[in-house]
């Protein structure tokens, strides 16, 4: 015969079971979740049906306590899970309806970064090459003396190493100090016929100004050919100069000196800002000086193992912020490496 339950127990249990039925209608019926949070605290709260319960068995005959404690905790937990469903339910309710969702809030904009000017020079600089036969290279910023000096014809102890003044490494390498050592590397793995350009940071360790910076771009250019002369070399940067700064700009070779290329030029643009009258960014001289060419020196082929005899060619050197600069007016070289973007955001 199973035990008797006692009459103090049938009571709690029953009052249990009233208590689990009105605070699950209740909690059915909370639209809102202020409203559960009344029934809430009609049933948990400091005088809540349940709380005040729980007070009484302290009171009850000691054999009672046990049953009746756990009684009282399983109705707690009860309650307390259809609290937690109904408030998820509610939030879920809430979301749906888009209510938690605030449409007029300023979104948060994803701001999308852009190409440097330089980059954007030096691409453009390549596609017009690019258009013209020509394949882009790279080559290595850190350098031999060899590459950078000895093979382009500049000797150890030359003057016009002077020039081509760079950083030196303390393991013998250097920072190239133009692009032109591209020239030898692509001709020491390549054999002729070839038609390359070789966009890339040079080194000098000149006092920072206007328009002077340690760090610069340059963009090589080299063809090697048979028969190759200063009328190919003329029309290349014809087309490239047309291109660049449009079709009414004139161009003009002016004798100058390079050890790697003879003879050779300095190229010069007619002034893109007053198209030759003289202004202050010509300095009234009608002229922009662009880049450096030349035909290519037989010192240079015979260093790479060319026959001078049988192969000629032109190559030819600019700075990218130079060309930047006039392209776009700009009269400072730091704002291209300063990083700001009121500046940047202009390109
Ligand atoms: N390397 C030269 C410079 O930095 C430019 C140049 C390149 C000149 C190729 C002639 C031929 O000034």
């Amino acid at each position: 015969m199973p035990e008797k339950i006692p009459q103090k127990i049938k009571s709690l249990r029953k009052k249990t079971e009233k208590i689990e039925k009105e605070a699950w209608l209740l909690i059915e019926d909370a639209k809102t979740l202020e409203e559960l949070d009344k029934v809430r605290v009609g049933f948990l709260g400091r005088n809540g049906t349940l709380t005040q319960l729980l007070k009484t068995i302290p009171q009850l005959a000691l054999k009672y306590r046990p049953e009746a404690g756990r009684l009282a905790n399983a109705l707690k937990r009860k309650l307390e899970e259809n609290l937690r469903e109904k408030i998820d339910a509610l939030h879920k309710e809430k979301e749906e309806k888009g209510l938690e969702i605030d449409i007029t809030m300023p979104g948060c904009a994803q701001e999308l970064g852009s190409t440097h000017p330089i980059s954007q020079t030096m691409a453009e600089i390549s596609r017009i090459f690019k258009n013209l036969g020509f394949k882009v290279v790279d080559g290595p910023e850190v350098e031999t003396e060899y590459h950078n000096f000895t093979a382009l014809n500049i000797p150890e102890g030359h003057p016009s190493r002077e020039t081509f003044h760079t950083f030196y490494l303390d393991d013998g390498t250097l920072l190239r100090s133009q692009t032109s050592p591209v020239q030898i590397r692509v001709m020491q793995k390549e054999k002729p016929p070839l038609r390359i350009i070789a966009p890339g940071k040079v080194y000098r360790p000149d006092a920072t100004d206007a328009s002077h910076s340690f760090m610069f771009h340059q963009v090589e250019g080299l063809a090697v050919d048979k028969k190759i002369n200063l009328a190919d070399l003329k029309g290349a940067l014809t087309v490239f100069v047309r291109e660049m700064f449009g079709k009414k700009t004139k161009m003009r070779f002016r004798p100058h000196f390079f050890p790697f290329t003879e003879p050779s030029a300095e190229v010069d643009i007619s002034c893109i800002i007053c198209g030759g009258s003289g202004c202050r960014v010509c300095s009234f001289k009608g002229w922009l000086e662009i880049l450096g060419a030349g035909i290519v020196d037989p010192n240079v082929f015979k260093a790479v193992k060319y026959d001078p005899e049988s192969w000629s060619g032109y190559a030819f050197g600019m700075g990218v912020e130079r060309i930047a600069m006039l392209k776009y007016g700009i009269t400072d070289i730091r704002m291209f490496f300063e990083n700001d973007v009121r500046f940047l955001r202009q390109f």
